[in-house]
């Protein structure tokens, strides 16, 4: 593990001992989340987001209002940004759940299977013991058979479903709501 300058820094290894680096998230790196992100919603049954993000400063505006104890992670192969992870404060107006946070997780479709997920991860863990938080909490769609492995495999349970939480044009979907408590 490797600290570079004032922002983190980690160099990691895919499945197939390539070098990838993750990194907490620049204003000029934007572009390419907003690029991952709107991949991974036009695929559909991803993620509660329905519509495309418009533009590269929709995304600013959205990454300048992140708090201190909010975090993106950028994992970065051969210098091109394959997968981001954030983290944030789970409820931001209930102040006594402020030791949780809610993570989301998105891979480009090409770079999926390797390792980047789990690189990724591992620095938000780290992120999120350093800022106190105690627990961490992902919501996954019901049919999300991958992203409901991926977190069980990184020490999520599922602990309770979420009924038609998610509605698309009329249609209603549920929740997989999925806990880590960090201290144990
Ligand atoms: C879910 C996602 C983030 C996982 O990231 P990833 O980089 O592919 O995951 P990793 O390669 O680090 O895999 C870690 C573990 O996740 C699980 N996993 C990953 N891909 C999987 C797949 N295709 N099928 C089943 N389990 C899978 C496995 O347990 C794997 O561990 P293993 O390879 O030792 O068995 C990624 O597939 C993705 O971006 N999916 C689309 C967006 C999405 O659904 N995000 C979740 C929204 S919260």
């Amino acid at each position: 593990m490797l600290q570079v300058g004032d922002v983190l820094s980690a160099v990691h290894k895919t499945k197939g001992e390539k070098k990838i680096v993750v990194r907490e998230a620049k204003l000029s790196d934007c572009e390419a989340i907003m690029k991952i992100l709107n991949a991974c919603i036009l695929e559909k049954g991803k993620t509660s987001l329905t519509k495309p993000i418009k533009n590269v400063e929709e995304e600013k505006k959205f990454f300048l209002s992140l708090d201190e104890k909010e975090v993106i992670f950028v994992c970065e192969s051969d210098r091109k940004i394959v997968g981001f992870q954030i983290l944030y404060i789970y409820s931001k107006i209930i102040e006594s759940t402020h030791h949780v946070a809610g993570v989301g997780t998105f891979v480009l479709p090409n770079f999926r299977g390797m390792g980047v997920g789990t690189a990724l991860m591992k620095e938000t863990f780290n992120f999120a013991r350093k800022r106190n938080y105690e627990k961490l909490i992902a919501e996954v769609m019901r049919s999300n058979n991958k992203a409901k492995s991926f977190y069980k495999k990184m020490g999520f349970k599922k602990v309770g479903k979420l009924t038609n939480q998610v509605k698309i044009e009329g249609k209603y979907y549920d929740v997989i709501v999925m806990e880590t408590l960090l201290q144990e």
